[in-house]
């Protein structure tokens, strides 16, 4: 991973040139990186601000030999990457928070954004965006998140080398992928639940229909999140807001 690797000084975002460069046939692997990012993109179409040397702003594609039900299986895969290289790189306590949020003292550090082209029952490419604060000072924050976002430099109380973390992540991200190709999704899933934020206690959900206390089990393979409800029954979640407590 990251033998074809694109730099890039300043692009509106690396997930466009990734979905450019995979219709042109780049390779599973390619990276792409960008110093800066006029236009990051987030999850729910919001935006992503990704200021020069700030922090890392990359994307990756893949062309896993999987069916697109099973394409959140790649996301949940690469928040496990992110987790375990914070905390061994960082010695710090990462949390992962349903279904990919990156988050340190209860503060969002990292993003992931998937996007999939497929055709019928086959994905023909996958660009995962990996979104990471690691430079910044709190206050740098815009208003609008800086009670809820963090960066590696807040966490850990110094700066950090953004070309090396890179090269731990993509050396990261290319075993892990083996492990899955070799074993499937349990070590994934059971590394996601050692980091997963509010496993095993009990939160407040909410859907357009009701509002209920429920515990947090665990994920499965198709992404979903696992709650036990308080008669004891299991559910699936796809999409809920969850009172997390933060
Ligand atoms: C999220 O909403 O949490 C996901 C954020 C993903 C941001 C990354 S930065 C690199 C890549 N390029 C983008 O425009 N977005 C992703």
């Amino acid at each position: 991973m990251g033998k074809h690797l694109h730099h890039y000084d300043q692009v509106n975002s690396t997930q466009d040139i990734g979905h450019e460069l995979a219709k042109e046939g780049a390779p599973h692997g390619t990276v792409i990186v960008a110093d800066e990012q006029l236009k990051g993109k987030g999850r729910k179409a919001r935006s992503w601000h990704s200021k020069k040397g700030e922090g890392i702003w990359m994307s990756i594609i893949l062309r896993p030999d999987l069916a697109p039900v099973q394409a959140p299986q790649i996301t949940l895969l690469a928040a496990t990457v992110l987790a375990q290289v914070l905390a061994v790189e960082g010695d710090v306590e990462p949390q992962i928070k349903w279904p990919n949020d990156l988050l340190i003292d209860h503060k969002k550090v990292s993003g992931i954004l998937t996007e999939m082209q497929a055709e019928q029952d086959h994905i023909q490419y996958i660009v995962i965006g990996i979104g990471m604060n690691v430079n910044q000072d709190g206050s740098k924050f815009p208003d609008d998140i800086r009670y809820k976002a963090s960066s590696l430099k807040e966490s850990t109380g110094h700066a950090w080398d953004i070309t090396k973390l890179i090269q731990k992540i993509l050396k990261k991200f290319e075993h892990t992928y083996e492990v899955f190709l070799k074993e499937g999704f349990k070590p994934i899933k059971l590394t996601w639940e050692h980091y997963g934020y509010r496993i095993d206690e009990t939160v407040t959900i909410s859907t357009m229909k009701k509002k209920w206390k429920a515990t947090l089990v665990g994920i499965e393979a198709d992404g979903a999140l696992q709650i036990r409800n308080e008669d004891g029954s299991h559910e699936k979640l796809y999409s809920a807001e969850i009172e997390w407590g933060e």
